[in-house]
């Protein structure tokens, strides 16, 4: 017989629920699947045992979510951070009672309707490796990836917001549950635009770095980030004009360091203006994408750029994003010019859509909610999976073996 190698824990008044999770654990070997008929907020100190004692734990959303979440809050900090919870509810259940439950700890809330094989996917990625949440973990090695812009208005910042918002791939029960977790930086630190797209309010912690001089640690990592939507941490600039020379190195270093630890993507708005605390920006990036128009003085000034950042980080990877336009079938004789100035090809386009850009930042949300199907967006959604593919293929070659089979 097979040794049980890890345990679920099923609480549930429902018993069609257990039989569901034990007849998907049953294809898991080594899974060992224990059931409590019971509703999670009844059970409170046995709760807290069921937790600490198995590694999954699966409930069913009572009559009260408000009470389920204090229930899960209570197991979180009694495991330290280290339970992992399934909820299932019903379908029709409102936004904000699910909310609810992912703040308290939840990782992902399934409808009670979910399929074997969606259970059963859902189980895998808890129980693996990368199921873990960031903050708990700790071990991330995220993605650095600066947005940079050879000219005023090229449209930076709207792809630093909509990559971010894209490299969550957010998916399931009413598109909820991030694959990945997103940090997104507003480093312009004097006319930053980040927060109005997304329509948050201005954040101080950057003019406190700036003005008291503290090297940030973990906790200044994890608490100066507000999460815009499910995956997508953002810190937007303050709303004080500090110098940008203020920052120093030290803290720019040790503040991508933290980051890094806890997320999966650090996307970067970075300021036109140059500052001596980029290079351990640089230092730290992974891929530079450069914004400009394909003009010759938008191309001189990318040149410019690059050649400074090159400086900076010699082993940095940049590429050239063309705004407002399509990648042409043919490339024109300007195009390849400037590829030639630049000694590297266009790799990524985004369209002319200026309608999609506003509706997106007039209402304040990302493209995926206010144009999803715009081309603009498609375009950026292509970006997006560009880099996790390089993220995986790097992770992969890293780690070949990282998940704990189920
Ligand atoms: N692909 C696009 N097509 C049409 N309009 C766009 C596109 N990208 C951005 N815009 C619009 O251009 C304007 C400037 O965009 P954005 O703020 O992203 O540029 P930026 O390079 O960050 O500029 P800044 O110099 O202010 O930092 C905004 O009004 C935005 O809606
Ligand atoms: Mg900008």
């Amino acid at each position: 017989m097979q040794a049980e190698t890890q345990s679920i824990v099923v609480i549930s008044k429902d018993p069609a629920i257990s039989t569901l999770v034990a007849s998907v654990a049953q294809f898991c070997p080594g899974t060992g699947v224990h059931k409590c008929a019971a509703a999670l907020s009844d059970i409170n100190g046995t709760a807290l045992q069921l937790a600490s004692g198995n590694d999954l734990v699966i409930f069913r959303v009572g009559g009260s979510a408000e009470q389920d979440a204090a229930a899960v809050r209570g197991i979180m900090q009694h495991t330290g951070n280290a339970a992992r919870i399934l909820a299932l509810a019903d379908a029709a259940l409102p936004f904000a009672e699910l909310r609810r439950l992912t703040d308290a700890g939840v990782r992902e809330v399934l409808p009670d309707t979910v399929s074997a094989d969606e259970l059963s996917a859902a189980i895998r990625k808890c129980l693996s490796q990368d199921g873990l949440p960031a903050g708990a973990s700790g071990s991330r090695d995220g993605m650095v990836i600066p947005v940079a812009q050879s000219c005023g208005g090229a449209g930076a910042t709207t792809l630093a917001v909509n990559l971010a918002d894209c490299l969550t791939q957010r998916r399931g029960f009413r598109q909820q549950q991030p694959e990945f977790r997103t940090a997104l930086l507003d480093l312009d630190l004097q006319f930053g635009a980040v927060g109005s797209f997304l329509d948050l309010p201005p954040n101080r912690c950057l003019y406190e770095l700036a003005s008291k001089g503290i090297v940030p640690d973990h906790v200044f990592a994890k608490q100066s980030l507000t999460e815009a939507a499910p995956g997508l941490w953002v810190l937007a600039a303050p709303a004080e004009i500090a110098p940008l020379h203020a920052l120093k190195p030290e803290q720019l270093q040790a503040l991508i360091a933290h980051l890094r630890l806890q997320f999966d993507f650090v996307v970067i708005d970075l300021p036109r203006a140059l500052a001596e605390w980029l290079s351990p920006v640089l230092e730290a990036s992974e891929r530079l994408l450069m914004v400009t128009a394909s003009s010759v003085p938008a191309i001189c000034q990318a040149r410019r750029l690059l050649d400074f950042y090159g400086e900076a980080s010699p082993a940095l990877q940049s590429d050239i994003v063309i705004s407002r336009e399509r990648k042409p079938l043919i490339a024109p004789s300007h195009h390849r010019e400037a590829a030639r100035l630049l000694q590297k090809p266009f790799r990524y386009w985004l369209p002319n859509d200026a309608s999609a850009a506003a509706a997106a930042s007039d209402h304040g949300v990302p493209l995926s909610a206010a144009a999803g199907r715009s081309g603009l967006a498609k375009a950026v959604r292509r970006m997006a999976l560009d880099l996790i593919g390089t993220r995986n293929a790097r992770a992969g070659a890293e780690q070949p073996s990282h998940g704990k089979a189920v």
